[in-house]
């Protein structure tokens, strides 16, 4: 195992809290873990042999009353996206896993799939039996090789064993899955753009209207669902939708993977119920700021970011006050942002990756997100800024704000918005002086 890998893992094992049951990530990080016999021997493929004795409305139904939202970042809830599947009509239906997981600040998805592989092929055999499809895909994201190859090694053991396949688990019910790598990019986790990539297409997303429950993979009927997701409902299959409803908030059931990195003491990935607050999640699990914290960002960078002060951190973990504070929870990537942190610098870094990931279909991203954007902020931190300038940035994100043909130029201009609205100041300090109000430290990497 290389130094890179076992650092990260060393920092996740911080996940466990003794106030939670762990349930999605019992097994994460635990040595051999991921094999066929350890999955069976801790009851392994019981909740997908329950699935298969009920009828497929039946599985949409618990899962409805679950309240499971999607946890790929839009909060939709999944037992009411596989009801929008149309009946069966002899034609081809496909259930996606979107495991390409490239949000900066989430890695949830890769210790779900490196450590415990079968969780998710059980999940994805269950959701397939509700919306009776045959074919699962599994789009992983190209650089996650070792998710890879622990999802392959682990499709060809259910296989061997029949659960995977004709007749999988001795039901008369055919199911079988396709691993497929990602093509690098993050625009290939937006739902439409997958499957076009999936299909060997260039990576666009498409226009919706139809949505993919009507025309998806191959224009058949398919759902997509997130990793986590797809894991959630084996245990909701398992323990009862009672059982997960019971955790969390009204609007927000369940559990949830907080991520924590930026200026914390102890980054890493913690395994809450729902409407824990920030400041339990920032204090508490990931052992607080190093230093004075100024902002911090909730779910993931194209999530708009919070000041760090008291009203904010005793704010549960939850879509609905999250759109409240005019923000997401989206995956649950939280980013602490230190005071001394140049935010302009800060928000640059954020800039420079949706310009790089910008696929270049519409006239708004290509134009506003992948080119004008970067260039106005380079033109601001080499010293060479006006404050005409810091209003143009401000006047172009506004433009940009649900022009664009898909989210991804949302996910750039609302945090830049959101940082002018909170910290214009530090813009136009440097806009006057050519120099930031806090000169640049290394500190994302401390
Ligand atoms: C630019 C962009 C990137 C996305 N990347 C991901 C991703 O990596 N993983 C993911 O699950 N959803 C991602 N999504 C959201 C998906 O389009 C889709 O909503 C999600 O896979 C649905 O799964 P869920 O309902 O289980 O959350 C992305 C969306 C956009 C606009």
């Amino acid at each position: 195992m290389s130094g890179a890998v076992t650092d990260t893992v060393d920092r996740i094992t911080s996940r466990r809290d003794p106030r939670f049951e762990v349930t999605l990530y019992a097994y994460v990080g635990v040595e051999g873990a991921h094999t066929l016999d350890a999955y069976l021997e801790r009851g392994g493929y019981d909740a997908a042999r329950r699935a298969l004795a009920m009828e497929p409305g039946e599985v949409v139904d618990l899962v409805k009353a679950s309240g499971l939202r999607g946890r790929g970042g839009a909060g939709f809830p999944a037992g009411v996206k596989w009801s929008f599947m149309p009946p069966p009509d002899g034609r081809d239906r496909y259930v996606v896993c979107n495991a390409d997981e490239s949000e900066p600040g989430s890695c949830k998805d890769r210790y779900l799939m490196e450590d415990d592989p079968h969780q998710l092929i059980e999940g994805m055999m269950i959701a397939g039996h509700a919306i009776q499809a045959t074919t699962g895909v599994i789009y992983v994201r190209g650089e996650y090789h070792h998710a890879y190859e622990r999802l392959r090694a682990a499709m060809e053991e259910a296989r061997a064993r029949g659960i995977l396949g004709r007749g999988v688990l001795g039901t008369d019910v055919d199911f079988d899955l396709i691993l497929h790598r990602g093509a690098g990019a993050y625009i290939c986790g937006e739902e439409t753009a997958l499957m076009n990539s999936f299909e060997g297409l260039r990576a666009n997303p498409r226009l919706k209207p139809p949505f993919p429950a009507q025309a998806g993979v191959y224009g058949r009927p398919t759902t997509i669902n997130n990793v986590t997701t797809l894991a959630s409902v084996v245990h909701v299959v398992a323990k009862g939708a009672d059982w997960f409803a019971a955790m969390g908030t009204d609007d927000s059931k369940g559990i949830h993977h907080a991520q924590v990195s930026g200026a914390v003491a102890r980054p890493g990935v913690f395994e809450v119920p729902l409407g824990i607050t920030y400041r339990e999640i920032i204090h508490d699990l990931a052992g607080g700021p190093v230093g004075p914290a100024k902002a911090f960002i909730p779910g993931g960078t194209s999530c708009p970011l919070l000041p760090f002060d008291d009203a904010h951190l005793d704010l549960p973990m939850e879509y609905a006050a999250m759109a409240n504070a005019g923000t997401m929870m989206g995956t649950g990537g939280v980013i602490v942002i230190p005071q001394d942190q140049c935010i302009v610098d800060a928000m640059y870094n954020v800039v420079r990756f949706y310009a790089h990931e910008s696929c270049g279909k519409c006239t708004p991203c290509r134009e506003g997100v992948a080119t004008w954007l970067p260039k106005m902020y380079q033109k601001l931190l080499a010293g060479l800024g006006t404050p005409e300038d810091v209003d143009l940035i401000e006047d172009m994100v506004k433009n940009l704000r649900g022009t664009a043909f898909c989210p991804l130029a949302d996910a750039a201009a609302w945090p830049v918005q959101k940082s002018l609205e909170l910290f214009r100041d530090e813009y136009e300090y440097l806009a006057h002086h050519g120099t930031p109000m806090y000169p640049a430290k290394d500190r994302w990497s401390a």
